[in-house]
């Protein structure tokens, strides 16, 4: 990891994605997480808040330290216990089936290998577990995407390989998963190329 990745970004992430606006998809995406939870790309912790009183522990795996320094705030208002697990989604350090839950918030569109990640997340997951996600990706609308593939170099490069053109329901269902539930829609008070979102959930059968 250099400097702009390891000092820089988590702290534009912590503020980037820690906008008030995203608060109510947090309590959103979080609604209905159970027993202990896997959280894939953890970042500065900014879903801790939201996790229900159904949750009973979470691993949380990112690769950041500066991401979980800037956690601790959040994490010592919580009566959820975290853990910090792994530092990487692609290869988690858990048994098979030993999940209930797993999350994942906007973070399907910067794990380098994607498809691997997804793999490992049903893999972990109980039979019948469920992945809870807000992700963004593609665009409905055609005169979007156009930009959206102009854009995607520059956004990888500043955002730490962040995709402006991945599809997370598709990847979901490529790895296997049922969608349960699904909401597509822009994001308000944000660029579209940006703020193209997926909610909802997706069951390991
Ligand atoms: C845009 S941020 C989202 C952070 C957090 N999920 C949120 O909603 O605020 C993407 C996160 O994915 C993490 N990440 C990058 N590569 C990863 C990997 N291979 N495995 C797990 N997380 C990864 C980044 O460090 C970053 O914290």
């Amino acid at each position: 990891m250099g400097i702009y990745s390891e000092h820089v970004l988590p702290r534009v992430i912590n503020v980037a994605c820690g906008m008030k606006s995203g608060d109510p998809l947090r309590e959103r995406v979080c609604a209905g997480l159970e027993g202990e939870v896997v959280e894939i790309g953890f970042g500065s912790g900014l879903n801790v808040p939201f996790y229900s009183d159904r949750v009973t522990k979470v691993a949380a795996v990112e690769p950041a330290d500066l991401g979980w320094k800037l956690a601790e705030k959040r994490l010592s208002a919580t009566t959820v216990p975290v853990q910090r697990s792994g530092l990487d989604g692609q290869s988690l350090p858990f048994e098979a089936d030993s999940f209930d839950s797993a999350l994942s918030t906007w973070t399907l569109c910067t794990i380098p290998d994607v498809e691997a990640a997804l793999r490992e997340v049903r893999r972990v997951l109980k039979p019948g577990g469920k992945i809870h996600f807000v992700e963004h990706g593609l665009a409905p609308d055609e005169s979007v995407r156009k930009w959206q593939h102009r854009l995607e170099p520059v956004q990888k490069r500043v955002f730490g390989g962040c995709h402006l053109t991945r599809r997370p329901p598709e990847l979901l269902m490529g790895a296997g998963f049922e969608i349960v539930d699904l909401d597509v829609f822009y994001e308000e008070n944000a660029p579209k190329f940006l703020a193209a979102d997926s909610l909802g959930v997706a069951a390991s059968p």
